[in-house]
């Protein structure tokens, strides 16, 4: 039996319990041990909640937690005292991973236990793990991706006639969308995710604060319209290419693989220059899904009790040498996706 521990039980922590309950027999076949939540760590007092983490990092049983509260502290403070307990920590948190990747990564190695963090970009959707393995001797030449459903969501939404703003509105009673989305519409979030993909495949480390840029909150219906009439369409994407690294929308070609990922869907293509184009698709968030990338990483940890995974965070040296991003060409709204 490999006993875990969960900190915060909210969208994605409560699915984690769920994904654990759920798949027992799935998890049984490929770990060949079964996976019990022994702790759960909430601010709220629920029934069976400890609030206390040195109960937790204390208990000789406890051999991975996942830390699913979001933000910077205590998930910081938390996730640094489980690893210097040897206890491996999986996260959702791309705050955390953007911030304090680097520092978490190097105290795992110490500790000979692991810090993973397959959920922190595109929800359900693997793509750390094939980035970090699976074409780690490829050279990347691009990462271009949709990482935000919520703006993804508003963009399609607003093929139908509708307003940037009513499209918002509309996102937000369905859920998609948080009552303050300006970390999604203005770039924020696509920026932390492009970072830490980027990150994975030089080398350095980009973070959040080096990326350009720039949201969908100015995209007109007119704007949709045009792009529609040149067989396109506009999609927020994160791009990392030639040693640059930005947030825009983007005219996209029908012809690309990336035209189709519509609402809230994610949808990632990754261009190396032996393997060619890989694109990468699924749900980007939300609760199982999310929950589903978080316990195949639990499962990885379980699989290597007292071993540190490379998660190629590291050794990462920070970026000295940023290109600048090409301007918007003359006469256009948008840079297009070639
Ligand atoms: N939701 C998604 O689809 C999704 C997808 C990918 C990644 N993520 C990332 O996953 C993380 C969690 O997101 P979420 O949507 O699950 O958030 P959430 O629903 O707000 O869950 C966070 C949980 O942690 C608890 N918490 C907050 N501060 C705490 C503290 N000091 N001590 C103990 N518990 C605390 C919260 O309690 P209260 O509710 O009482 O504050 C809540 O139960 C974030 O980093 C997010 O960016 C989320």
């Amino acid at each position: 039996m490999i006993n875990i521990a969960i900190l915060g039980l909210g969208t994605v922590g409560g699915g984690v319990a769920e994904v654990i309950e759920k798949n027992q027999s799935e998890i049984k076949r490929v770990l060949g041990d079964n996976i019990h939540v022994k702790y759960i760590l909430d601010i709220r007092d629920l029934p069976g909640v400890v609030r206390d983490i040195n109960i937790i990092v204390n208990d000789p049983d406890i051999k991975v937690i996942c830390e699913t509260m979001g933000g910077k502290e205590p998930a910081y403070t938390y996730t640094h005292l489980a690893l210097e307990h040897g206890i491996s920590v999986c996260t959702s948190n791309k705050e955390l991973v953007d911030a304090h990747g680097v520092e978490l990564s190097r105290i795992a190695r110490e500790h000979n236990c692991s810090y993973l963090f397959e959920a922190s970009v595109g929800g359900g959707i693997p793509i750390i793990r094939p980035l970090r393995e699976s074409v780690a001797h490829e050279k990347i030449t691009r990462i271009a991706g949709i990482l935000n459903g919520t703006c993804n969501y508003i963009l399609t939404n607003m093929k139908s006639g509708k307003s940037f703003d009513e499209a918002l509105k509309e996102a937000q009673e369905k859920g998609f969308a948080e009552r303050n989305p300006a970390a999604d519409v203005e770039g924020h979030d696509t920026a932390r995710k492009i970072a830490i993909l980027a990150s994975l495949v030089t080398g350095k480390k980009f973070s959040y604060e080096q990326v350009h840029c720039e949201g969908i909150t100015n995209i007109t219906q007119q704007d949709i319209i045009d792009a529609q009439a040149h067989n396109m369409s506009i999609k927020l994407l994160g791009v990392y290419q030639d040693g640059y690294i930005l947030t825009a929308p983007f005219l996209i070609p029908a012809s690309s693989p990336l035209y189709g990922v519509n609402d809230v869907f994610n949808g990632i293509m990754v261009t190396g220059t032996q393997v060619d184009n890989l694109m990468f698709y699924g749900r980007g968030a939300g609760k199982l899904p999310t929950a589903s990338a978080v316990v195949s990483d639990v499962i990885q940890c379980a699989k290597n009790i007292n071993t540190n995974i490379n998660n190629n965070f590291a050794d990462l040296q920070p970026v000295s040498d940023l290109v600048k991003v090409p301007e918007v060409p003359e006469g256009q709204k948008f840079r297009i996706l070639v």
